[in-house]
C-alpha cells in the first residue's frame, strides 16, 4: 500500500477542490445493505473530507450531493437522501462552527422541499459570516440549467438596455452563474473509477486537473483524498502554452 502522503511536504495545494461523490449505491450492494445505508455511509465520508480539506488548508471545498438529472431517482431514495441531508446538518453544525467553515449551496434551490430549504438557510446564514474556509454543497445542480439560467439573466438585462450585447464575454458569463465569486475548481475528484462530469460544473472545471479514484465514495476517506491532492502536486499545468510562456498569460 501507498504511505499517506505528508500533507505538509505538498509543492502545491488547490484553493479549490471539487468532488463527485459517487458509488455509495455500489457499496451498500456489495454488503447486501438498502443503496441508503451506502448514502449515510458516504456522509460520513463527507465529514472526514471537510476535515481533511481543513487539514490541507483548502480555501473551497465543492461537494456533488444531488443532481438535475437525480430527480429521477424513485421517490423513495430521493426522500432517503433529503433526510439524510437534514440529519447531517443536525449533527454537523457545530463542527462547522469550531472550524469556522461557511456553508453554501449551488443548485436550484427552489426546487429543494420546503423543510430542507429552511434547514439549509439557518446553517447557511449561521456561518456566513466566516471567510477563510467555505464548504459548497451543489443540490438539485446541473451546469446545462446553470449556464442557461445565466443566458436568460444576461438577455433580459440586455433587452432592458442594462447591458450592451457587443460586451459579452467569457467573464460576463462567468458573473452570471451560481456563485460567481468562487474561484475555478483547479482539482475535480470522482469516485468509483468513473470517467465523466454527468452534467458538473462544466463551465468552471474547463481547466481543472482531473483525479478519478477507483474507491467507492462510502471508503474514500482522508488518506485517499492527500493521495489525490498528492497526484495534483506533481501535475504540470500549461494552460495552452508552452513551458516557455507559461505562467505569462492566464486567460
Ligand atoms: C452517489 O452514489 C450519490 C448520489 C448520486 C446521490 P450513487 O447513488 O450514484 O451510487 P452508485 O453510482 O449507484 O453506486
Ligand atoms: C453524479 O453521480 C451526481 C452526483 C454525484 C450527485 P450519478 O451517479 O448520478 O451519475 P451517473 O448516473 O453515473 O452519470
Ligand atoms: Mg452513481
Amino acid at each position: 500500500m501507498n504511505p499517506v502522503p505528508n500533507i505538509l511536504s505538498l509543492k502545491k495545494v488547490p484553493r479549490h477542490v471539487a468532488v463527485i461523490m459517487d458509488g455509495n449505491g455500489r457499496w451498500a450492494k456489495e454488503r447486501g445493505l438498502p443503496r441508503i445505508e451506502g448514502h449515510k455511509e458516504g456522509a460520513q465520508s463527507v465529514r472526514a473530507l471537510l476535515r481533511a480539506a481543513k487539514k490541507a488548508n483548502i480555501e473551497y471545498l465543492t461537494v456533488y450531493a444531488f443532481s438535475t438529472e437525480n430527480w429521477k431517482r424513485p421517490p423513495q431514495e430521493i426522500k432517503g437522501l433529503m433526510q439524510l441531508l437534514v440529519d447531517s446538518l443536525n449533527a454537523y453544525e457545530q463542527e462547522l462552527h469550531d472550524n469556522r467553515i461557511r456553508l453554501r449551496v449551488m443548485g436550484q434551490f427552489d426546487r429543494l422541499p420546503p423543510p430542507v430549504r429552511k434547514r439549509l438557510q439557518k446553517t447557511i446564514d449561521a456561518t456566513a459570516h466566516y471567510a477563510g474556509h467555505t464548504f459548497i454543497v451543489a443540490l438539485s445542480y446541473g451546469a446545462r440549467t446553470e449556464i442557461a439560467e445565466a443566458a436568460r439573466q444576461i438577455a433580459e438585462k440586455a433587452k432592458a438596455g442594462e447591458l450592451d450585447p457587443a460586451t459579452i464575454d467569457e467573464r460576463t458569463v462567468a458573473e452570471h452563474l451560481y456563485l460567481p465569486d468562487v474561484p475555478d475548481p483547479e482539482l475535480m475528484i470522482r469516485t468509483s473509477g468513473e470517467l465523466r462530469l454527468s452534467n458538473f460544473m462544466l463551465w468552471q472545471l474547463s481547466y481543472a486537473e482531473f483525479h478519478i479514484a477507483d474507491t467507492y465514495w462510502p471508503d474514500f476517506r482522508e488518506e485517499q483524498f492527500f493521495q489525490a491532492l498528492e497526484a495534483f502536486s506533481a501535475r504540470d499545468r500549461r494552460y495552452g502554452a508552452t513551458k516557455e510562456t507559461e505562467g505569462a498569460n492566464h486567460g
